[in-house]
This record gives C-alpha cells, sequence and structure tokens, in this order.
C-alpha cells in the first residue's frame, strides 16, 4: 500500500462551517456528518464543560443556576476562544470515523472581510481542538457554491445567504467571484426586533426561542399565499424606477 493511501485510512480532511446557531461538518467521501447548534453548556463555578451541541440545548431551563449555556459565537464571530475550541473539538472528534484519529487538513469559512483578531481566534479554536492544518475559505465563494451554482456558468449569479448571525451576499460569474460581502446581521436580529415589537404592541414579554418558532411559523403561513413558491420563498422583487423614482413590484414569471 502507497503512503498516501495509509494515511487517508488514518486521517481525514474536514471542512468546518461554524455558524452562529448551527456548526456543520463535512467529510471528505462521507459528506455532512455533524449538523447541530453551536451551544455548549458549562459549570460555571470549575468552568467545565458538560455538555454540547443538542445536550446542552436539552438543558435549557432546567439545569441547575450554576450551568451556563452559551453560544460561543456571536455575529458569526468567535466570541469565546476557549469554548469555541472546545465546541470545535468536540464536533471535530464526532465528525472523525472510528478510523481516524487525525485530521490532516481542515478548511473553515470565514467571512471575506473578517480582521486578523477573527482568524486568529478562528486557528487558536482550532489549535485547542488539535487540528494539524488549518485552512480558511471565503464564506462568499462557499455559499454560491453551496446553492449549487456551477462555477463555469456563463451566467451572473447572485446568491444571498440569511443565517443567524449574518448575512453573506455573494455574487459569481464564469468562475469568477466577483462581489462577496458579510454583513454583521441575521436571522437573531429578526427575533430580537420581534420580541420588541411583541412587548411594544401586546405587552408580553417573550424569549429568544418563542420569538424564533414565531419568525420561523410566519414563514411557513405565508407560504400559502400566492406569489410564494412550495418552499415559502417570496419570489417578487422591487425596483425604483429609474425616472420618477416610484416602487414597482416584479412577480419572478417562473413561479407563476
Ligand atoms: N423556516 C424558517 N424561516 C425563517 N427563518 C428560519 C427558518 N428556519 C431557520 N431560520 C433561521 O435561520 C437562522 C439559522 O440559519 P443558519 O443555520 O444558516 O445560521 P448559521 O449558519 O448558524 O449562522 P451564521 O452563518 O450567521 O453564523 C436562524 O436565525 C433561524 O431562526
Ligand atoms: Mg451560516
Amino acid at each position: 500500500m502507497k503512503l498516501p493511501s495509509i494515511l487517508n485510512l488514518m486521517t481525514d480532511d474536514l471542512a468546518v462551517d461554524l455558524g452562529t446557531s448551527r456548526t456543520r461538518v463535512f467529510a471528505r467521501g462521507r459528506g455532512i456528518v455533524v449538523n447541530e447548534p453551536s451551544l455548549l453548556a458549562y459549570d460555571a463555578p470549575s468552568r467545565e464543560v458538560v455538555a454540547v451541541g443538542l445536550e446542552a440545548l436539552e438543558l435549557e431551563g432546567r439545569a441547575s443556576e450554576d450551568i451556563q449555556i452559551i453560544s460561543p459565537l456571536q455575529d458569526g464571530v468567535v466570541a469565546d476562544s476557549t469554548y469555541a475550541g472546545k465546541l470545535l473539538e468536540h464536533y471535530i472528534r464526532k465528525a472523525r470515523d472510528r478510523r481516524s484519529s487525525i485530521s490532516r487538513r481542515v478548511l473553515i469559512s470565514i467571512a471575506a472581510d473578517a480582521t486578523d483578531i477573527e482568524h486568529y481566534a478562528l486557528r487558536y479554536a482550532a489549535k485547542e481542538a488539535s487540528v494539524g492544518n488549518v485552512h480558511f475559505i471565503n464564506k462568499g465563494l462557499v455559499t454560491i457554491l453551496g446553492s449549487g451554482v456551477a462555477p463555469e456558468d456563463q451566467r451572473a449569479t447572485m446568491v444571498v445567504d440569511i443565517g443567524a448571525g449574518t448575512t453573506t451576499i455573494a455574487a459569481m460569474v464564469h468562475n469568477h467571484l466577483i462581489f462577496t460581502r458579510t454583513l454583521r446581521v441575521g436571522g437573531n436580529d429578526m427575533d430580537i426586533a420581534l420580541i420588541n415589537m411583541i412587548k411594544q404592541n401586546h405587552n408580553l414579554l417573550v424569549g429568544p426561542r418563542t420569538a424564533e418558532r414565531v419568525k420561523n411559523r410566519t414563514r411557513l403561513r405565508r407560504s400559502a399565499r400566492p406569489g410564494t413558491d412550495h418552499h415559502g420563498q417570496g419570489t417578487q422583487h422591487h425596483r425604483r424606477q429609474s425616472r420618477n423614482g416610484r416602487r414597482q413590484q416584479h412577480r419572478n414569471p417562473r413561479s407563476s
């Protein structure tokens, strides 16, 4: 057996999307092997991690006061390197199949305009997770490729990915990424806006999980209305008339 194939048996190549709300890990040849909440529960006095991901989510509202449940990522950025490292370590271990105990290369998606500090925080987190070689990939490119756009497509394509903490906009034409931007705003901000609106209009206090459920259900209800496709995605777009500045509404012909 040649050396590379022995290496392939003992190590693996992973790609990680460390998202504000969910972490996904892709393993070469096996597809997405982890898709879990980016949550971690730790015991405050000892700072020991007690649960990660789904198990941490299940502890919400049930654990003792000493247990803190946190997301080490805020607005798509590592807010706590130590716990982000522990989260990454847990998911990388989970993603490794029984044969491999080393990850030769790990690819991590990161915003194109990420600061040096953000790069450092992710590298630190990966180091905590005992990863040999860390490579970064532009989140915009991942957004385009993940949406199924063929790189060689002659048409210009723009994709908008609204995550929990960030919104990534990317445009590609004929193998060239012509535009990419990550805004630090996403679904979590919609949840906060809903909490504030419900408080203001109904004098009711709801938590972020309830607000998220309301938001997600609202989307489903809208899907039953004409003008939206069966995935509930709006198929209308607006543009300002160039001459008088008035807004025009357009329906995507493919949706009717
Ligand atoms: N049916 C739905 N309707 C509206 N929003 C939804 C629906 N399902 C999930 N979401 C929202 O999508 C967001 C999660 O998206 P995603 O998993 O892509 O985020 P992420 O990758 O963890 O975050 P980021 O990329 O910003 O770091 C959450 O805010 C969630 O409430
Ligand atoms: Mg994301």
